[in-house]
């Protein structure tokens, strides 16, 4: 059984003061919460206050992005040893935010997934279809044209730490949610590229997140199917008492 993992992704929302007085609400309703992993993305300037309030706890604390490279003249970046540094556990890779807004590309989430991976980090690479690739039927090619080159050049032992979430961009912050079952078949086409990539035992342990409108309650009926290995909440998990019900699907 693949142990689920929630994430929260709280995008550009949030200073330092809220995102203690997040901590401070949710750490002991969490407390007690070992069934599945949990891990908040804070943005950059929160880190370290998110890291020191969640420190003796068991939720991680994961970046919402990095650079591919160690250092340099790269203003306005981050770099993987700089997350470590601090303690940051996980990253998220190729948000369709970062696609669509600042140019990533399929090139630069591989690049990024290389250098988070030899660092340790453990990355939440994210995939998924604008609402015209749906129509059009191109979901599946998608998923496995931004799968095959994220992976490329990966060893499946060098991958062993990769998290990928399932996030169909009409479904963010749209209040649209996938249904499990398109959730489902979308999963399998990432779990088959990952088999094509890295094995088939690999591919059974995969953790497969899905995003894309996770509320309190749509949450169970996701996290029921067998397919779904837990959720990247953005939205609804800025409330501490919203998170913790996603948490307690
Ligand atoms: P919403 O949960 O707000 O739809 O955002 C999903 C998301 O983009 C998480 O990364």
């Amino acid at each position: 059984m693949r142990k689920k993992l929630l994430a929260a992704n709280w995008k550009m929302y949030k200073t330092q003061e809220q995102t203690a007085n997040f901590f401070r609400e949710f750490i002991p309703m969490a407390a007690a919460h070992t069934r599945d992993e949990i891990v908040i993305c804070p943005p950059f300037v929160d880190l370290q206050t998110a890291v020191n309030a969640a420190s003796g706890s068991h939720v991680a604390v994961g970046a919402q992005n990095l650079h591919w490279e160690k250092e340099g003249a790269f203003t306005g970046e981050i770099s993987a040893g700089m997350l470590t540094s601090i303690h940051v556990t996980h990253v998220i890779i190729g948000h369709s935010e970062r696609r669509q807004y600042f140019n990533e590309t399929d090139d630069t989430v591989n690049r990024k997934l290389e250098v988070a991976l030899e660092n340790g980090l453990t990355p939440i690479l994210c995939v998924g279809e604008v609402l015209e690739e749906r129509e059009a039927g191109l979901t599946e090619d998608v998923l496995r044209r931004q799968c095959v080159r994220a992976f490329n050049g990966i060893s499946a032992k060098k991958a062993a730490k990769l998290t990928v979430a399932y996030e169909p961009v009409w479904a963010i912050g749209t209040g649209k949610t996938a249904t499990p079952q398109m959730a489902v078949d979308a999963h399998l086409v990432i779990r088959h590229e990952a088999e094509e990539a890295f094995g088939e035992d690999f591919a059974q342990s995969l953790r497969i997140l899905y995003g894309g409108s996770v509320k309190p309650d749509n949450a169970s009926a996701l996290m029921s199917e067998r397919e779904i290995d837990g959720a990247l909440v953005g939205g609804a998990s800025l409330d501490p008492i919203s998170f913790t019900k996603i948490m307690n699907y």
